[in-house]
């Protein structure tokens, strides 16, 4: 993954490409929502978001679900301020979700060691049934090997922010996806 060259304190965030506009976010969230709601059709289905870099994307989701859903979150931190995973994954939640259909939101599937953990964890509840939904899919090499039904958008491996997504805890507000490098 590049490095961002600059101190977070310094970027002109408003000069660096739009890689997704709002626009191009809302109509994929529509399609997503449509695919999810007759998916699960007749079950109720529990949508765990995943803290901090979630919580846009799924709120927007739920508005595009046409069943009735419940909505809990759980935290996972990996970065630490960086832009390369140390590798090391921490969960935090006290969720209950056995025999629930359960769909993780995340924001994006890059190496996928957090989904991997997130996984193996919630797993271990043993739900009705357990898939994956990410806003953002980065195209990189040695991937972890785990099935993420449900995709917005792919992208290069470049590092994006906005929609939730930060860098050192900024720029989590931006409406639309931007490059940092
Ligand atoms: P993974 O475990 O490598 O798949 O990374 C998962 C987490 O790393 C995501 O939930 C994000 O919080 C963070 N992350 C990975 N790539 C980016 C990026 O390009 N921008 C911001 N955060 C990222």
């Amino acid at each position: 993954m590049n490095r961002v060259s600059s101190n977070e304190d310094k970027i002109d965030i408003y000069s660096r490409e739009v890689l997704i506009t709002r626009d191009e976010i809302n109509y994929r969230i529509e399609q997503l929502g449509r695919e999810i709601s007759q998916d699960y059709q007749g079950r109720e289905l529990h949508l765990v978001g995943v803290l901090n870099g979630a919580f846009i994307f799924l709120a927007d989701l739920v508005r595009h679900l046409s069943i009735p859903c419940q909505i809990c979150f759980l935290q996972a931190s990996s970065y630490k301020d960086q832009q390369v995973s140390t590798g090391e994954v921490i969960l935090m939640h006290n969720l209950d979700l056995n025999e629930k259909n359960v769909l993780v939101v995340e924001d994006i599937f890059d190496t996928g060691l957090t989904l991997q953990h997130i996984k193996e964890d919630l797993n271990m509840q043993k739900p009705a049934s357990f898939e994956i939904c990410a806003l953002l899919n980065k195209r990189i090499t040695n991937k972890a090997s785990i099935n993420v039904k449900y995709i917005g958008f792919e992208i290069e491996n470049r590092f994006v922010v906005g929609y939730g997504l930060d860098y050192a805890e900024k720029f989590r507000e931006l409406p639309h996806i931007s490059c940092l490098d």
